[in-house]
């Protein structure tokens, strides 16, 4: 028997050599780490829990024609994507004031924003992923303004559509973070939505009482970052199989 290759390993997914040309597995660790890595655990049931809400919001944009490296998913842990060449930036999207833009600009945690906010970071953990601006993106070429103009565009649509999904299930989409890779087809290049969605780079906060229902409860010790997890996949419908058997779709939170 031949040992699959590893192709990288982060702090939270492993990606191996794929079963077909241009493939990758894209295996979902319990692995938790926050502030660079300054901050590490291990938390039961996180990567089945990930795995199976990506796979569930990937295919919902897929369904209104958001390219994304999705495939199929594999097992509780695994997914099939399309090798893409990541695009070295995270995008993320703001609908309310929290987290670092809190922190950084004096506002109120839980203020919404007059629209919502896009920002990008660039992808170096040496350096702590810098806040960057469109600028500097295409000043170093990290990626040219076409790239830009497709993951601005592909990042609103990505936004209205989560931000109404999550909300028919009782869930404000406060912010997320977002990657983009470029998915080559013979001489053709698109952009395509890659890596994850789930509670690990989303907040998610209850509509009713504001409860934090992601990652944020691992990052300020919380609590009960399985039960909430676990919870966002029960709002929309889906559990993993040995929990619940089929998807039911989202359930409509009163
Ligand atoms: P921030 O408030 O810490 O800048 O985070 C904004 C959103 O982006 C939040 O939903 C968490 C997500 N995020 C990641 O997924 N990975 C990261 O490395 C960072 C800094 C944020």
């Amino acid at each position: 028997m031949k040992r699959r290759r590893v192709i990288y390993e982060g702090k939270a997914k492993i990606l191996y050599e794929g079963t077909e040309p241009g493939t990758v597995i894209q295996y979902f660790k319990d692995d938790a780490t926050a502030g660079n890595g300054a901050k590490k655990d291990t938390i039961e049931g996180k990567g089945v829990l990930n795995n199976r809400i990506s796979e569930y919001l990937m295919t919902q944009l897929q369904g209104i024609g958001v390219p994304t490296h999705f495939v199929r998913r594999l097992n509780m842990r695994e997914q099939l994507i399309k090798e893409v060449e990541i695009i070295p930036l995270e995008v993320v999207v703001r609908n309310v004031a929290a987290g670092s833009m809190s922190k950084r600009l004096g506002i109120e945690e839980g203020t919404p924003l007059p629209r919502s906010i896009i920002e990008y970071y660039y992808k170096n953990d040496s350096l702590n992923d810098p806040w960057v601006s469109e600028e500097h993106i295409t000043a170093f070429g990290w990626a040219s303004p076409q790239d830009l103009d497709d993951m601005v565009n592909l990042t609103i649509r990505v936004n209205d559509f989560l931000s109404g999904l999550f909300l028919g299930a009782g869930i404000k989409l406060v912010d997320f973070k977002l990657e983009f890779g470029r998915l080559w087809e013979n001489d053709f290049m698109r952009i395509v939505l890659a890596d994850e969605i789930s509670p690990d780079n989303c907040r998610l906060w209850d509509v009713a009482t504001n409860e934090k229902l992601d990652k944020d409860r691992f990052r300020r010790d919380l609590g009960g970052v399985v039960e909430a997890y676990s919870e966002v996949a029960r709002r929309l419908g889906i559990m993993p199989e040995s929990v619940q058997g089929e998807n039911k779709g989202p359930v409509l939170v009163q």
